[in-house]
Protein backbone atom coordinates (compact mmCIF):
# COMPACT_ATOMS: atom_id res chain seq x y z
CA UNK A 1 0.00 0.00 0.00
CA UNK A 2 2.76 2.47 0.95
CA UNK A 3 4.07 2.83 -2.09
CA UNK A 4 1.46 3.46 -4.38
CA UNK A 5 0.45 6.21 -1.89
CA UNK A 6 3.85 7.73 -2.14
CA UNK A 7 3.76 7.78 -5.89
CA UNK A 8 -0.24 9.79 -5.55
CA UNK A 9 1.53 12.68 -2.65
CA UNK A 10 4.05 13.06 -5.43
CA UNK A 11 2.24 13.04 -8.43
CA UNK A 12 -0.52 15.54 -6.69
CA UNK A 13 2.37 17.64 -5.41
CA UNK A 14 3.62 18.09 -9.29
CA UNK A 15 0.11 19.38 -10.44
CA UNK A 16 -0.15 21.69 -7.31
CA UNK A 17 3.28 22.95 -8.38
CA UNK A 18 2.05 23.23 -12.24
CA UNK A 19 -0.68 25.75 -10.80
CA UNK A 20 1.06 27.71 -8.26
CA UNK A 21 3.91 30.32 -8.68
CA UNK A 22 7.52 29.03 -6.92
CA UNK A 23 7.53 29.85 -3.39
CA UNK A 24 9.66 32.45 -2.33
CA UNK A 25 12.30 31.35 -0.38
CA UNK A 26 11.02 32.79 2.89
CA UNK A 27 7.28 31.22 2.60
CA UNK A 28 9.04 27.68 2.04
CA UNK A 29 10.88 27.83 5.00
CA UNK A 30 7.84 28.07 7.19
CA UNK A 31 7.05 25.54 9.08
CA UNK A 32 9.89 23.38 9.06
CA UNK A 33 8.53 21.90 12.35
CA UNK A 34 5.11 21.73 13.30
CA UNK A 35 3.81 24.97 14.27
CA UNK A 36 3.09 25.75 18.17
CA UNK A 37 1.12 27.96 19.71
CA UNK A 38 -2.88 29.04 21.51
CA UNK A 39 -5.75 29.81 19.65
CA UNK A 40 -9.04 30.97 21.15
CA UNK A 41 -12.07 28.55 20.03
CA UNK A 42 -11.54 25.58 21.68
CA UNK A 43 -12.31 27.90 25.56
CA UNK A 44 -13.37 31.15 24.06
CA UNK A 45 -15.33 30.65 20.96
CA UNK A 46 -16.84 33.98 19.64
CA UNK A 47 -16.00 35.31 22.82
CA UNK A 48 -12.69 36.68 21.63
CA UNK A 49 -11.32 40.84 22.18
CA UNK A 50 -8.01 42.13 22.22
CA UNK A 51 -8.04 41.81 26.05
CA UNK A 52 -8.08 38.20 26.39
CA UNK A 53 -5.54 38.01 23.17
CA UNK A 54 -2.96 39.94 24.74
CA UNK A 55 -3.79 38.05 28.66
CA UNK A 56 -2.81 35.00 26.41
CA UNK A 57 0.26 36.76 24.57
CA UNK A 58 0.89 37.43 28.30
CA UNK A 59 0.28 34.06 29.97
CA UNK A 60 2.36 32.16 26.85
CA UNK A 61 5.64 34.18 28.29
CA UNK A 62 4.41 34.06 32.20
CA UNK A 63 3.39 30.42 31.72
CA UNK A 64 6.86 29.43 30.38
CA UNK A 65 4.88 28.17 27.31
CA UNK A 66 7.28 30.40 25.18
CA UNK A 67 10.49 29.55 26.13
CA UNK A 68 9.52 26.15 25.74
CA UNK A 69 8.37 26.60 21.85
CA UNK A 70 4.53 28.13 21.81
CA UNK A 71 4.75 30.74 19.41
CA UNK A 72 1.84 31.78 17.37
CA UNK A 73 -0.89 33.32 18.69
CA UNK A 74 -3.95 32.78 16.78
CA UNK A 75 -7.59 34.07 16.75
CA UNK A 76 -10.18 32.30 15.95
CA UNK A 77 -13.43 32.81 14.00
CA UNK A 78 -15.75 36.04 15.51
CA UNK A 79 -13.13 38.98 15.55
CA UNK A 80 -14.70 40.48 12.12
CA UNK A 81 -17.94 42.11 11.82
CA UNK A 82 -18.17 43.64 7.93
CA UNK A 83 -16.75 45.08 5.50
CA UNK A 84 -16.29 48.89 4.70
CA UNK A 85 -17.31 50.49 1.48
CA UNK A 86 -13.75 49.96 -0.35
CA UNK A 87 -14.43 46.07 0.43
CA UNK A 88 -11.88 46.25 3.25
CA UNK A 89 -12.44 43.64 6.24
CA UNK A 90 -13.69 45.14 9.30
CA UNK A 91 -12.75 44.12 13.00
CA UNK A 92 -14.91 44.14 15.88
CA UNK A 93 -14.78 47.90 16.93
CA UNK A 94 -15.67 47.43 20.59
CA UNK A 95 -13.61 43.75 21.40
CA UNK A 96 -10.80 45.47 19.17
CA UNK A 97 -11.08 49.24 19.79
CA UNK A 98 -7.14 49.37 19.28
CA UNK A 99 -7.21 47.71 15.71
CA UNK A 100 -5.69 44.87 14.25
CA UNK A 101 -2.12 46.60 13.61
CA UNK A 102 -1.72 47.36 17.36
CA UNK A 103 -2.45 44.39 18.62
CA UNK A 104 0.15 42.54 16.26
CA UNK A 105 2.52 45.22 17.23
CA UNK A 106 1.56 43.96 20.84
CA UNK A 107 2.29 39.98 20.27
CA UNK A 108 5.05 40.85 18.20
CA UNK A 109 6.94 42.83 21.27
CA UNK A 110 6.59 40.21 23.76
CA UNK A 111 8.49 37.42 20.62
CA UNK A 112 5.77 35.60 19.33
CA UNK A 113 3.86 35.45 16.43
CA UNK A 114 -0.26 36.68 15.75
CA UNK A 115 -2.28 34.35 13.55
CA UNK A 116 -5.84 35.02 12.44
CA UNK A 117 -8.80 33.47 10.84
CA UNK A 118 -11.23 33.68 8.41
CA UNK A 119 -12.65 31.34 5.95
CA UNK A 120 -12.72 30.44 2.21
CA UNK A 121 -16.46 31.04 1.42
CA UNK A 122 -19.13 33.80 2.09
CA UNK A 123 -18.73 33.59 5.76
CA UNK A 124 -17.05 32.01 8.46
CA UNK A 125 -19.18 29.36 11.02
CA UNK A 126 -20.51 31.95 12.77
CA UNK A 127 -21.66 34.13 9.51
CA UNK A 128 -18.72 36.89 9.61
CA UNK A 129 -17.78 37.61 6.12
CA UNK A 130 -15.72 35.11 4.40
CA UNK A 131 -13.10 36.07 2.10
CA UNK A 132 -14.22 34.45 -1.55
CA UNK A 133 -13.75 37.06 -3.95
CA UNK A 134 -11.57 39.24 -1.46
CA UNK A 135 -8.69 37.14 -1.40
CA UNK A 136 -6.01 39.08 -2.48
CA UNK A 137 -7.90 42.32 -0.83
CA UNK A 138 -7.35 40.04 2.42
CA UNK A 139 -4.33 38.86 1.93
CA UNK A 140 -3.05 42.45 1.86
CA UNK A 141 -5.11 43.37 4.93
CA UNK A 142 -3.18 40.59 6.87
CA UNK A 143 0.42 41.60 6.00
CA UNK A 144 -0.27 45.57 6.25
CA UNK A 145 -1.49 44.22 10.40
CA UNK A 146 1.64 42.10 10.51
CA UNK A 147 0.03 38.78 10.32
CA UNK A 148 1.71 35.57 10.60
CA UNK A 149 -0.62 32.80 10.30
CA UNK A 150 -3.85 32.39 8.40
CA UNK A 151 -6.15 29.34 9.73
CA UNK A 152 -8.73 29.51 6.57
CA UNK A 153 -12.16 27.52 7.30
CA UNK A 154 -14.35 25.92 4.95
CA UNK A 155 -17.96 27.00 6.39
CA UNK A 156 -20.47 28.80 3.40
CA UNK A 157 -18.38 27.46 0.31
CA UNK A 158 -21.21 25.46 -1.66
CA UNK A 159 -20.26 24.60 -4.66
CA UNK A 160 -16.90 25.81 -4.64
CA UNK A 161 -13.86 23.83 -5.75
CA UNK A 162 -12.02 23.10 -2.34
CA UNK A 163 -8.54 22.88 -4.21
CA UNK A 164 -8.84 26.04 -5.90
CA UNK A 165 -10.12 28.11 -3.43
CA UNK A 166 -7.57 26.97 -1.10
CA UNK A 167 -5.17 27.63 -3.77
CA UNK A 168 -6.76 30.88 -4.36
CA UNK A 169 -6.01 32.09 -0.94
CA UNK A 170 -2.44 30.37 -0.95
CA UNK A 171 -1.44 32.45 -3.85
CA UNK A 172 -3.00 35.80 -2.72
CA UNK A 173 -0.55 34.91 1.16
CA UNK A 174 2.58 34.54 -1.46
CA UNK A 175 1.93 37.79 -3.25
CA UNK A 176 1.51 39.54 0.17
CA UNK A 177 4.95 39.76 -0.05
CA UNK A 178 5.01 38.83 4.18
CA UNK A 179 5.28 35.16 5.49
CA UNK A 180 2.64 33.83 6.58
CA UNK A 181 1.78 29.92 7.59
CA UNK A 182 -1.71 28.76 5.78
CA UNK A 183 -3.74 26.70 7.55
CA UNK A 184 -6.31 24.70 5.50
CA UNK A 185 -8.89 23.19 7.37
CA UNK A 186 -12.01 21.91 5.47
CA UNK A 187 -11.87 18.80 8.43
CA UNK A 188 -10.18 15.82 6.14
CA UNK A 189 -13.72 16.46 3.83
CA UNK A 190 -11.64 16.17 0.33
CA UNK A 191 -8.20 14.13 2.10
CA UNK A 192 -6.20 17.09 1.85
CA UNK A 193 -2.80 15.08 2.71
CA UNK A 194 -3.23 14.09 -1.07
CA UNK A 195 -3.22 17.50 -2.30
CA UNK A 196 -2.12 20.28 -0.06
CA UNK A 197 1.02 20.37 -0.03
CA UNK A 198 3.05 23.17 -1.56
CA UNK A 199 -0.42 24.92 -1.19
CA UNK A 200 -0.88 25.14 2.75
CA UNK A 201 1.99 24.50 5.68
CA UNK A 202 -0.43 22.43 7.51
CA UNK A 203 -4.48 20.92 7.38
CA UNK A 204 -6.73 19.45 9.50
CA UNK A 205 -7.12 15.64 8.88
CA UNK A 206 -10.96 15.74 10.89
CA UNK A 207 -13.82 16.67 11.91
CA UNK A 208 -13.84 19.40 15.36
CA UNK A 209 -12.08 18.20 18.46
CA UNK A 210 -14.14 18.00 21.20
CA UNK A 211 -13.11 18.43 25.00
CA UNK A 212 -13.28 14.71 26.25
CA UNK A 213 -11.89 11.52 25.57
CA UNK A 214 -14.32 9.29 23.40
CA UNK A 215 -17.49 10.44 22.30
CA UNK A 216 -19.22 11.74 19.05
CA UNK A 217 -20.87 14.71 18.18
CA UNK A 218 -23.64 14.33 15.52
CA UNK A 219 -22.75 17.77 14.04
CA UNK A 220 -19.01 15.96 13.25
CA UNK A 221 -17.42 16.72 16.56
CA UNK A 222 -14.82 13.99 17.71
CA UNK A 223 -12.90 12.71 20.81
CA UNK A 224 -9.51 12.66 21.11
CA UNK A 225 -9.49 8.54 21.04
CA UNK A 226 -11.34 8.83 17.82
CA UNK A 227 -8.88 11.33 16.53
CA UNK A 228 -6.02 9.69 17.39
CA UNK A 229 -7.29 6.53 15.46
CA UNK A 230 -8.25 8.30 12.31
CA UNK A 231 -4.63 9.52 11.98
CA UNK A 232 -2.92 5.61 11.89
CA UNK A 233 -2.56 5.70 7.78
CA UNK A 234 -1.68 9.57 7.23
CA UNK A 235 1.86 8.98 8.30
CA UNK A 236 3.14 8.96 4.99
CA UNK A 237 1.65 12.59 3.82
CA UNK A 238 3.25 14.97 6.62
CA UNK A 239 6.87 16.37 6.83
CA UNK A 240 9.14 19.52 6.86
CA UNK A 241 6.34 22.64 5.88
CA UNK A 242 4.02 20.37 5.42
CA UNK A 243 1.77 18.58 8.73
CA UNK A 244 -1.38 16.65 9.28
CA UNK A 245 -3.24 18.26 11.74
CA UNK A 246 -5.46 16.45 14.17
CA UNK A 247 -7.01 19.64 15.58
CA UNK A 248 -6.37 22.04 18.37
CA UNK A 249 -5.28 20.45 22.13
CA UNK A 250 -7.97 20.31 24.50
CA UNK A 251 -5.80 19.63 27.45
CA UNK A 252 -6.72 21.86 30.52
CA UNK A 253 -10.38 22.08 29.04
CA UNK A 254 -11.92 20.17 32.10
CA UNK A 255 -13.17 17.24 30.19
CA UNK A 256 -10.05 15.05 30.21
CA UNK A 257 -8.51 13.12 33.08
CA UNK A 258 -4.53 13.72 33.92
CA UNK A 259 -3.87 10.07 31.74
CA UNK A 260 -6.20 11.16 29.34
CA UNK A 261 -4.36 14.42 28.91
CA UNK A 262 -0.62 12.87 29.32
CA UNK A 263 -2.02 10.44 26.15
CA UNK A 264 -3.73 13.26 24.01
CA UNK A 265 -0.41 15.25 24.40
CA UNK A 266 2.20 12.12 23.65
CA UNK A 267 0.10 11.20 20.67
CA UNK A 268 -0.16 14.79 18.32
CA UNK A 269 3.98 14.94 19.17
CA UNK A 270 4.21 11.48 18.15
CA UNK A 271 2.38 12.65 14.96
CA UNK A 272 4.39 15.20 14.20
CA UNK A 273 1.15 17.17 14.69
CA UNK A 274 0.70 21.33 15.10
CA UNK A 275 1.02 21.89 19.53
CA UNK A 276 -1.92 24.68 19.56
CA UNK A 277 -3.30 25.08 22.97
CA UNK A 278 -6.66 25.68 23.48
CA UNK A 279 -7.60 26.25 27.08
CA UNK A 280 -7.50 29.06 29.40
CA UNK A 281 -3.90 29.92 30.05
CA UNK A 282 -4.61 32.96 32.68
CA UNK A 283 -6.15 30.26 34.81
CA UNK A 284 -4.03 26.75 33.54
CA UNK A 285 -3.27 24.63 36.57
CA UNK A 286 0.32 23.56 37.32
CA UNK A 287 -1.07 20.18 35.81
CA UNK A 288 -1.67 21.37 33.07
CA UNK A 289 1.25 23.43 32.21
CA UNK A 290 3.41 20.93 33.52
CA UNK A 291 1.81 19.14 30.27
CA UNK A 292 1.95 21.29 28.09
CA UNK A 293 5.68 22.54 28.73
CA UNK A 294 6.80 18.85 28.88
CA UNK A 295 10.03 19.62 26.63
CA UNK A 296 11.45 16.18 26.01
CA UNK A 297 7.61 14.86 24.42
CA UNK A 298 7.77 18.63 22.65
CA UNK A 299 11.49 17.45 21.49
CA UNK A 300 9.43 14.38 19.77
CA UNK A 301 7.03 16.42 17.82
CA UNK A 302 9.70 19.09 16.92
CA UNK A 303 12.37 16.56 15.79
CA UNK A 304 13.89 18.11 12.34
CA UNK A 305 13.20 14.67 10.30
CA UNK A 306 9.78 15.52 10.93
CA UNK A 307 8.20 11.84 10.51
CA UNK A 308 4.97 11.34 11.54
CA UNK A 309 4.77 8.42 13.84
CA UNK A 310 2.41 4.83 12.79
CA UNK A 311 1.24 2.15 14.83
CA UNK A 312 3.37 -0.89 14.77
CA UNK A 313 1.79 -3.29 16.88
CA UNK A 314 -1.88 -3.56 18.05
CA UNK A 315 -3.48 -6.15 20.72
CA UNK A 316 -7.11 -4.58 20.45
CA UNK A 317 -6.43 -2.65 24.00
CA UNK A 318 -2.70 -2.33 23.81
CA UNK A 319 -1.01 -1.12 21.22
CA UNK A 320 2.77 0.16 20.55
CA UNK A 321 3.00 3.48 17.95
CA UNK A 322 6.57 4.21 17.03
CA UNK A 323 7.84 7.85 15.43
CA UNK A 324 12.04 7.75 14.19
CA UNK A 325 14.05 10.59 15.08
CA UNK A 326 16.79 12.03 13.88
CA UNK A 327 19.34 11.25 16.05
CA UNK A 328 18.65 7.42 15.35
CA UNK A 329 16.38 6.99 18.37
CA UNK A 330 12.78 6.00 18.03
CA UNK A 331 10.18 7.51 19.96
CA UNK A 332 7.31 4.88 21.46
CA UNK A 333 4.05 4.82 23.17
CA UNK A 334 2.76 1.67 24.83
CA UNK A 335 -0.60 2.61 24.90
CA UNK A 336 -3.29 1.11 27.36
CA UNK A 337 -6.74 2.10 25.63
CA UNK A 338 -8.15 -0.64 28.37
CA UNK A 339 -10.19 0.55 31.75
CA UNK A 340 -7.69 -1.29 33.31
CA UNK A 341 -3.91 -1.28 34.36
CA UNK A 342 -2.40 -3.27 31.96
CA UNK A 343 1.07 -4.43 30.96
CA UNK A 344 2.52 -2.76 27.86
CA UNK A 345 5.23 -4.51 25.79
CA UNK A 346 7.34 -3.15 23.01
CA UNK A 347 9.88 -5.71 20.66
CA UNK A 348 12.62 -4.33 19.48
CA UNK A 349 11.71 -5.74 15.99
CA UNK A 350 8.71 -3.65 15.96
CA UNK A 351 10.94 -0.40 16.10
CA UNK A 352 13.17 -1.32 13.54
CA UNK A 353 16.28 -2.58 15.71
CA UNK A 354 17.04 -5.55 15.65
CA UNK A 355 16.77 -8.37 18.61
CA UNK A 356 20.29 -8.23 20.20
CA UNK A 357 20.67 -4.60 19.71
CA UNK A 358 21.55 -3.11 23.24
CA UNK A 359 19.64 0.45 23.95
CA UNK A 360 18.56 3.01 26.26
CA UNK A 361 14.97 3.33 27.27
CA UNK A 362 14.18 6.96 28.96
CA UNK A 363 10.76 7.57 30.46
CA UNK A 364 9.63 10.78 28.82
CA UNK A 365 6.60 11.68 31.43
CA UNK A 366 9.04 10.37 34.73
CA UNK A 367 12.07 12.32 32.55
CA UNK A 368 14.23 9.60 33.42
CA UNK A 369 16.29 6.42 32.26
CA UNK A 370 14.92 2.78 32.62
CA UNK A 371 18.57 1.53 31.81
CA UNK A 372 19.95 -0.23 28.95
CA UNK A 373 17.26 -3.12 27.71
CA UNK A 374 18.26 -5.62 24.98
CA UNK A 375 15.26 -7.25 22.71
CA UNK A 376 12.10 -6.03 23.78
CA UNK A 377 10.97 -3.46 26.81
CA UNK A 378 7.79 -3.85 29.15
CA UNK A 379 6.21 -1.86 31.67
CA UNK A 380 2.60 -1.17 33.31
CA UNK A 381 0.47 1.50 31.69
CA UNK A 382 -2.75 2.80 33.60
CA UNK A 383 -6.04 2.90 31.87
CA UNK A 384 -6.43 5.26 28.86
CA UNK A 385 -2.94 6.46 29.51
CA UNK A 386 0.82 5.88 27.70
CA UNK A 387 4.36 5.02 28.36
CA UNK A 388 6.06 7.33 26.33
CA UNK A 389 9.61 6.15 25.51
CA UNK A 390 13.31 7.26 23.80
CA UNK A 391 14.75 4.09 22.57
CA UNK A 392 18.13 5.13 22.07
CA UNK A 393 20.48 2.31 20.19
CA UNK A 394 23.63 1.98 22.12
CA UNK A 395 26.80 1.38 19.87
C1 LIG B 1 -14.86 25.19 12.48
C2 LIG B 1 -13.39 24.87 12.74
C3 LIG B 1 -13.11 25.18 14.19
C4 LIG B 1 -13.37 26.66 14.44
C5 LIG B 1 -14.80 27.00 14.04
C6 LIG B 1 -15.06 28.49 14.12
O1 LIG B 1 -15.18 24.94 11.16
O2 LIG B 1 -13.15 23.53 12.45
O3 LIG B 1 -11.77 24.84 14.50
O4 LIG B 1 -12.46 27.43 13.68
O5 LIG B 1 -15.09 26.57 12.74
O6 LIG B 1 -16.34 28.84 13.71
Amino acid sequence: MRAPLRLAVAASAFLVAGVLPALPARAADLALTPPMGWNSWNKFGCDVSEKLIREAADAIVASGMKDAGYQYVVIDDCWQVKRDAQGKIVPDPERFASGMKALADYIHGKGLKFGIYSDAGTGTCEKRPGSKDHEEQDAKTYAEWGVDYLKYDWCNAEGQDTRESYAKMSRALRASGRPIVFSICEWGSTKPWAWAQGVGHLWRTTGDIVDCWDCNKDWGGLGVLHIIDLQADLHPFGGPGHWNDPDMLEIGNGGLNPAESRSHFSFWALFAAPLIAGNDLQKMSKETADVLTNREVIAVDQDPLGMQGRKVRDHGSQQVWMKPLADGSRAVILFNRGTLAADGNVAWEDIGLAPGQKATVRDLWKKADGGSFTGSFKGKVGPHDVLMLRVTPEF
